[in-house]
């Protein structure tokens, strides 16, 4: 065999592969044509916080006073042992961290010998079923800037037993809703 003739083989072998290759590549463009855009989805943008805030202002507070007459008294006591480590519950006891809660319900609002909050002495009322209802739900929302530092309590059963718990202790319990 002859150089040319060698040479010619040789390159009509390579633009083969070439060809191969090249119409390979073709292929591949064709069956899956832009590939990097299936990469690409939308992105959700949020709803703006300023919704959100909103819905959560004007929460419904779910009463209590039809629950009342039918509490579990057992459960009220157990829930009261999320308020123990601030208050007392007995007749004449101390002031904890926050004032001492025997005979509540119905009593004046921030009038005990405590030093209250601001928001809290200020407050005119009484601490009916209703209002301690309110206020068990988020006592920060109830009186904002009160210095009584816990969450509440979301389930409307647990401040149902809780409250009706808190009727008992008292020398004359008010009467039942
Ligand atoms: C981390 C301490 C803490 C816990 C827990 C706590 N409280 Fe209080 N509570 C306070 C403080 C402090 C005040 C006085 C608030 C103020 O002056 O703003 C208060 C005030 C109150 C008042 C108003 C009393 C009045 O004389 O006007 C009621 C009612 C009350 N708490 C009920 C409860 C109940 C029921 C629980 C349990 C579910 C509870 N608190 C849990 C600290 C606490």
């Amino acid at each position: 065999m002859d150089a040319l003739r060698f040479n010619k083989i040789a390159a009509a072998l390579l633009s083969g592969v070439l060809l191969i290759m090249v119409f390979g590549k073709i292929g591949n463009i064709l069956v899956n044509p832009k590939t990097e855009i299936s990469n690409a989805y939308p992105i959700e943008v949020p709803e703006k916080n300023e919704t959100k805030s909103k819905v959560a202002e004007e929460v419904i507070i779910e009463p209590v006073l039809a629950l009342l007459a039918t509490a579990d008294l057992e459960s009220g006591l157990k829930i009261s042992k999320k308020c123990v480590a601030c208050h007392g519950f007995d007749a004449g006891g101390p002031n904890k961290i926050g004032p001492n809660l025997y005979n509540i319900v119905n009593k004046d609002q921030g009038k005990a010998d405590y030093a209250y909050s601001k928001v809290l002495a200020s407050l005119s009322g009484k601490w009916t079923y209703e209002e301690l209802n309110k206020f068990l739900y988020k006592p920060k929302l109830y009186s904002k800037g009160t210095k009584m530092n816990y969450a509440g309590l979301s389930k409307t059963k647990d401040r149902a037993n809780l409250i009706a718990w808190l009727r008992t202790k008292s020398d004359s319990p008010v009467s039942l809703p």
